[in-house]
């Protein structure tokens, strides 16, 4: 059977069915080598990617960038809204129509969550959303099922318990809405009860097929899972920093926390504290893998989108 992948933006993962996901997570496997330069790629050559970023970032902009770069696209952008007219008062909407006009594609990030729809409808290029404030991270979850199903061969069936931030971390609001595609999947959401899923997911997730369970203390389901995926308090979403100072530090992973168990230790990264510097050389350390596993992934969404929508003269 011919696969096909009909989304023309990147914006929900609400948005897509188990086939997409799949079409992209093969795909990206079929890219490694050129992600790793042992092959050279001119898929996108003369194909431009524009990216706007209103949010710091490091992994996600700079995977984009490389993921363009090996397959011969080239990219233009901004990382800092002061280096664009937006500082002095364009609207988002006028700056992304000059994107329209330049580029191939669009990868944007910003803090306020619906800002990828809104310039989606205004634009004809595929929109990519980059991360909106605390809503959702739609290319982080494709790069964390690839790296979940290259690591162990499956993504059905698995015992995963998402740790940190649930409240504010759109990584795993995300990647909760996608492993309810996926057989049999167990989920611990374990947080502080300060930083518990937004009810509107857990909502979603009670009505999906998803087996799910709120726990606090992480000790108590350490050894069930098969995957602990864990994130970084975000600081910045805070409103009250005393709020952040009481919280800051709730879990911390480290060698000893893990010894003996059969799990692998996956963040989206940047991380603070949450996981210890004695974790990096262990066996349970696939976060470095998994930032690398962006670039593949991305550059099968990049070719994807490009290739499918012909960009067309701006009206
Ligand atoms: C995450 C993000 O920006 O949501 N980082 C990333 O894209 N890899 C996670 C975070 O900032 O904590």
């Amino acid at each position: 059977m011919v696969k096909i992948f009909k989304l023309k933006n990147v914006i929900s993962i609400k948005d897509f069915e188990r086939s997409d996901i799949e079409y992209i997570l093969d795909e990206a496997e079929k890219l490694e080598k050129i992600a790793l330069s042992q092959e050279i790629s001119n898929e996108l050559n003369g194909k431009i990617l524009g990216t706007m970023f209103f949010e710091p970032s490091t992994r996600t902009r700079l995977s984009f960038e490389t993921a363009m770069k090996r397959l011969n696209g080239n990219c233009i952008g901004f990382q800092d809204s002061f280096c664009s007219s937006v500082s002095k008062g364009e609207s988002i909407a006028d700056t992304a129509k000059m994107f329209e006009g330049y580029s191939d594609a669009l990868v944007i990030r910003h803090k306020v969550e619906g800002v990828s729809k809104f310039i989606s409808d205004i634009v004809d290029i595929p929109v990519i959303n980059a991360g909106d404030g605390a809503g959702q991270h739609p290319t982080q979850t494709l790069l964390d099922l690839y790296t979940i199903r290259k690591e162990l061969n499956t993504i059905d069936n698995l015992k995963i318990a998402l740790v940190g931030d649930l409240k504010f971390g759109r990584t795993v609001h995300s990647l909760s809405y996608a492993l309810g595609l996926f057989n049999n999947v167990k989920l611990y959401l374990v947080s502080p009860n300060e930083l518990k899923m937004p009810g509107g997911v857990v909502h979603d997730l009670n009505i999906s097929n998803i087996e799910f369970e709120e726990v606090e203390d992480i000790k108590d389901i350490i050894d069930d899972v098969d995957v602990l995926y864990v994130t970084r308090i975000q600081k910045e979403r805070f409103t009250d920093q005393d709020e952040y100072e009481k919280i800051k530090g709730a879990y911390i992973i480290n060698k000893k926390l893990l010894e003996g168990k059969d799990l692998i230790v996956m963040h989206p990264l940047p991380r603070i504290d949450e996981i210890s510097g004695d974790v990096d050389d262990t066996k349970y350390n696939k976060y470095y893998i998994q930032a690398f596993n962006a670039v593949p992934v991305r550059m099968a969404i990049l070719k994807t989108l490009i290739n499918n929508n012909s960009k067309k003269p701006i009206k």
